[in-house]
């Protein structure tokens, strides 16, 4: 089925059918009223939160039927006869889209979680996603790994937080991930029991995460654009799928959904500390605000390095991408990242 921006989808045109009209009616009236947080609007975000959540329950009963489709999802029928997974070129997408830097505690074993993740809704824990079956995903089967990755749903039909990014990741072919999934299963299983999230109310109601997902997850793979190049076509696949780089460098709304319209802009970040928690530079070629200045291979030699066209060194949580991920690519996805980034369109950060 084809999905909003034209992305094949898993869910079947059958299940979302019903729902789908006044979903997409919700949804878009959503995404237009809602505010991003200005520093006023922050503290009293909580109140607006939960107002907001209670104001568009209305509108959301309507979406109902969308929501309990997403929990009857099933394996897409592709994967009859697929090819058998290649836990190494799994290796090379584990590195592009950085699942070790969040999976991986400060100090602790590879991929068996225990990392703080801070965000305006109070801090997230990551999981152990080592093979271990007691305390790791070691008792998952890879239609419950495609699930998480493109639905953002346990195995038991929980609903993950997007901080775990898979409102990116939705947009990975099958073969990726079933890539990455064979390459997850040669990491050493470690027994290291899940801590909790500290979230704030109403945050801390997994369930909301249900509609949540209804207004912000456009759930469906990358789908080429065939009026553009193969190698325009990588980097766009590269930066909104594994690499998930808008989740940092795009603005979010009110309710952390991105906001599209300004894509790659950067972010402003939230808290009153002065370097703001979650801040990122706007990456569009904007001249002023967006790295419009600097030539394709220096962006192409910052992402391989960390070093911008002025000497300094990226530092703090790009500095982490740099080493985990964009360092590990091949020179020509590096230069196509490069490539789709310049095609944007330049935007200021309003
Ligand atoms: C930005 C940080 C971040 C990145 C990057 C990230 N994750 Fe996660 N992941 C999380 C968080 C946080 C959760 C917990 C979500 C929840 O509890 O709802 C999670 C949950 C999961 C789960 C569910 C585990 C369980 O026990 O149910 C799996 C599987 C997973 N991630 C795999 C991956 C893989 C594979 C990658 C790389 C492709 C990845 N993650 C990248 C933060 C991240
Ligand atoms: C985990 C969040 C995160 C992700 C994911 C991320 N970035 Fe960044 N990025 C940042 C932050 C924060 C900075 C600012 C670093 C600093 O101040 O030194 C930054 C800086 C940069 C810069 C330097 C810009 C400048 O003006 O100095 C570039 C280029 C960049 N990122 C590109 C990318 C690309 C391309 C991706 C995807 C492959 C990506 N980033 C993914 C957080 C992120």
């Amino acid at each position: 089925m084809a999905g909003r921006n034209g992305r094949t989808q898993l869910l079947s045109g059958h299940e979302k059918a019903a729902a789908s009209r006044s979903f997409l009616l919700c949804q878009h009236l959503v995404q237009l009223y809602l505010p991003t947080p200005d520093q006023e609007l922050l503290a009293a975000m909580r109140l607006i939160n939960i107002l907001l959540l209670f104001g568009s329950l209305a509108a959301i009963a309507a979406c109902i039927p969308a929501y309990f489709s997403i929990l009857v999802w099933k394996a897409p029928e592709v994967l009859q006869d697929a090819a058998a997974p290649d836990p190494t070129k799994g290796a090379y997408i584990f590195a592009m889209a950085g699942c070790a830097g969040c999976h991986t505690g400060k100090g602790g074993k590879p991929l068996a979680g225990g990392r703080e993740i801070k965000s305006p809704f109070g801090v997230f824990v990551s999981p152990n996603i080592t093979p271990d079956t007691k305390t790791g995903i070691g008792g998952w089967s890879e239609t419950d790994f495609i699930r998480a990755m493109t639905i953002g749903l346990s195995p038991e039909g929980r609903h993950y937080y997007p901080a775990f990014p898979y409102t990116s990741y939705t947009q990975m072919t099958l073969a990726d991930i079933r890539d990455l999934w064979a390459h997850l299963k040669t990491f050493p299983p470690v027994a290291s029991v899940n801590r909790q999230h500290k979230l704030n109310f109403p945050f801390s109601i997994r369930p909301g995460v249900g509609l949540w997902k209804l207004l912000f997850l456009d759930e469906g793979r990358y789908r080429p654009n065939p009026a553009k190049s193969k190698a325009w076509n990588r980097g766009a696949y590269i930066v909104s799928g594994p690499a998930h780089c808008g989740e940092c460098h795009t603005r979010r709304n009110i309710l952390g959904g991105l906001r599209n319209s300004v894509q790659l802009a950067g972010s402003p970040g939230w808290g009153d500390g002065e370097r703001k928690d979650g801040a990122a530079p706007n990456i569009t070629p904007h001249q002023e605000g967006g790295i419009g200045k600097w030539s394709a291979d220096e962006v192409v030699f910052a992402l391989q390095t960390g070093v911008t066209p002025t000497g300094d060194v990226i530092g703090g949580e790009m500095g982490e991408v740099i080493s985990n991920s964009t360092a590990k690519l091949t020179d020509e996805d590096r230069r196509a990242i490069v490539g789709f980034l310049r095609s944007l369109p330049p935007k200021a950060l309003e």
